[in-house]
């Protein structure tokens, strides 16, 4: 690869940097003999050094604080190093340590990363989004802060959710990082804590009124079509509401999609299929009941009704399987404060507040926890499923760790080992009277990036719910049988890039079926994403003709 980068320009450039890596021809060629150790050590000596280093670190934030310096440094060694070892970095570089990070997100800062858009630029986006300096971006992905994970209001302390996300597009499915552009855009924050301290990185207003908030994403949204034509925008942790309406704005016209709510669907639903397969059912014999009725909620409903429309049901038929309880209690059709696409799962039912009595009439098969309140799921709740249900399915979703609706240690214990259980976060295996159950872990990073992946080497012009619908069978049909004997409803974390490229020749067969794609279509689509996956390896590096010899 020919670089114009010299000397200590190069060396400070992320995505060139080898530090100890360089060899003596590049080391002369490039102006850098005497800036860097006199030694040229592989990539798995520099490896090593890294464990050591993070094995000195005591917590998952110092090792997160960590590791983003070593992207600030040497991006390669970053992604060798997560890629190396998925089940073990995933959890540190996103959930649920990023959590923790967001929090702390002022105080923790070092370097800038990604752009930072406040609403004070209305009118430049367009000349803003050109500072950036790479002109391809194919992803960004945006947040207000509005809602991150199960934390509420964040403002600016939510800018380090895009960073995350998208370092596990190339952690997890080897879309190459040079394309990816985390993005907040600030519109203030109603958290007073961070209104008042004085650490915090954002505008110190309260959020604005709901049209002039977009407005404003409006004129972001048209200025990545000119900027960025190649462009999708993922948006990723706004309140519920914001997130359903932004998405049926601009998803027929642009390429968007919202990972909380067609992401976290496309996990939920790959769970389903595999919960079915253990219990010998089918999708449309189950019973539905959400606890939270929010982004993630109504995201997973919808999408669900979608694949049940696909399995024959129609769509009232489908919406009449599914029942959804919220800070309110349960929506049903006399309630006269929900919101337009909470209707749809309003059905007739007496009112209730009461969790467990909803479940004592409804009956459902499944209840699934998406309303950020740990421990909502109480021995009641999973006794009450148990007597109904033979194998009830309880999907506890809420993340971080401690919003978990139930730990499976509780699942399996209340249920008397009966439960068919997955969470948001990563649990260890559980081990109970002689037998082990393998906790699953329901994460879109099994989703998103691959869906991804596939939109980027198909360069496909929308993202529909067929694709997650897609994403969904393929994440599930890569689950063992042996290991669904388990309990497993996901595939191990430690193949991921293996299991989402699978994943990615699906959906991108998909695209190209539906017209979507704007390129050529292959012959072998595995071989064909495999050509797009980005490897965490060093190029050779050679100066170009203007700066060789200075
Ligand atoms: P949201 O704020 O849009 O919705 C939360 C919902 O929970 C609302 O309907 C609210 O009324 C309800 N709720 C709040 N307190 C309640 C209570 N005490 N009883 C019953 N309902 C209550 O949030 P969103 O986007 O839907 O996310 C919810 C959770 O799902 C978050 O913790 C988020 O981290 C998690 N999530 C998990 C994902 C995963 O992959 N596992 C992906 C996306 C979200």
């Amino acid at each position: 690869m020919t670089i114009s980068k010299h000397g200590i320009d190069l060396l400070r450039d992320p995505s060139l940097n080898k530090s100890t890596a360089f060899t003596e021809a590049e080391n002369r060629a490039l102006g850098i003999v005497g800036l860097v150790p006199d030694v040229t050590e592989t990539m798995d000596v520099q490896l090593s050094r890294v464990m050591a280093q993070l094995g000195h670190k005591t917590t998952d934030l110092e090792r997160y604080i960590y590791l983003v310096n070593l992207l600030d440094h040497n991006e390669t060694l970053f992604y060798r190093t997560v890629m190396s070892d998925p089940a073990r970095f995933l959890p540190i570089v996103y959930d649920p340590t990023i959590g923790e990070a967001c929090l702390k997100f002022g105080h923790i800062y070092r370097q800038t990363r990604g752009m930072y858009l406040s609403m004070t630029r209305r009118g430049s986006v367009k000349e803003i989004l050109r500072n950036w300096p790479q002109k391809d971006v194919r992803f960004i992905c945006v947040t207000d802060g509005g809602r991150i994970l199960g934390l509420g209001d964040l403002g600016a302390n939510g800018a380090g959710i895009p960073i995350g996300k998208l370092q596990l597009y190339t952690a997890c499915a080897g879309v190459p990082p040079q394309y990816l552009l985390p993005m907040y855009l600030d519109a203030g924050t109603n958290n007073e804590q961070y209104l008042h301290d004085p650490l915090y990185l954002g505008m110190r207003k309260t959020r604005p009124p709901t049209e002039e908030l977009y407005s404003f994403v409006d004129e972001f949204v048209e200025a990545v079509q000119e900027v960025f034509p190649k462009c999708c925008v993922h948006f990723e942790d706004w309140t519920g509401v914001d997130a359903i309406h932004l998405l049926e704005r601009y998803r027929d016209k642009y390429c968007v999609y919202n990972d909380d709510v067609q992401g976290t669907a496309g996990i939920t639903l790959a769970g389903m299929i595999n919960a079915v397969k253990i219990k010998g059912t089918r999708l449309k014999d189950e019973k539905y009941l959400f606890l939270g009725a929010g982004s993630a909620g109504i995201g997973l409903a919808n999408l669900l009704c979608s694949a049940l429309v696909a399995q024959g049901m129609t769509l009232k038929e489908a919406q009449s399987r599914v029942y959804m309880f919220d800070i309110n209690g349960l929506l049903e059709s006399t309630r006269t404060d929900l919101v337009d696409f909470q209707r749809p799962y309003a059905h007739r039912h007496a009112p209730t507040r009461d969790f467990v009595a909803a479940i004592e009439s409804i009956k459902p098969t499944t209840i699934i926890g998406v309303s950020t309140v740990g421990g909502a799921f109480t021995q009641a709740v999973i006794e009450a499923m148990s007597r109904i249900n033979e194998r009830p399915v309880v999907l506890a979703l809420s993340n971080p760790t401690e919003k978990a609706e139930c730990t499976p240690e509780q699942a399996y214990t209340w249920s008397k080992g009966k439960a068919i259980y997955a969470a948001g976060v990563q649990f260890p295996p559980v081990h109970l009277n002689g037998q082990t159950f393998l906790p699953g872990q329901a994460n879109n990073f099994y989703i998103f990036p691959a869906v991804g992946m596939a939109i980027f080497a198909t360069q496909a012009l929308r993202v529909t719910d067929e694709m997650f619908i897609e994403a969904a069978g393929g994440v599930a049909d890569q689950v063992a049988p042996e290991l669904l004997r388990q309990g497993l409803l996901y595939p191990p974390q430690a193949n991921i890039l293996e299991t989402e490229i699978q994943t990615a020749a699906r959906v991108a067969t998909l695209v190209f079926d539906s017209g979507l794609a704007r390129v050529p279509r292959p012959a072998d689509m595995v071989a064909f994403i495999r050509s797009h996956v980005y490897k965490p390896e060093y190029p050779a590096l050679a100066a170009a003709e203007a700066t060789r010899g200075r």
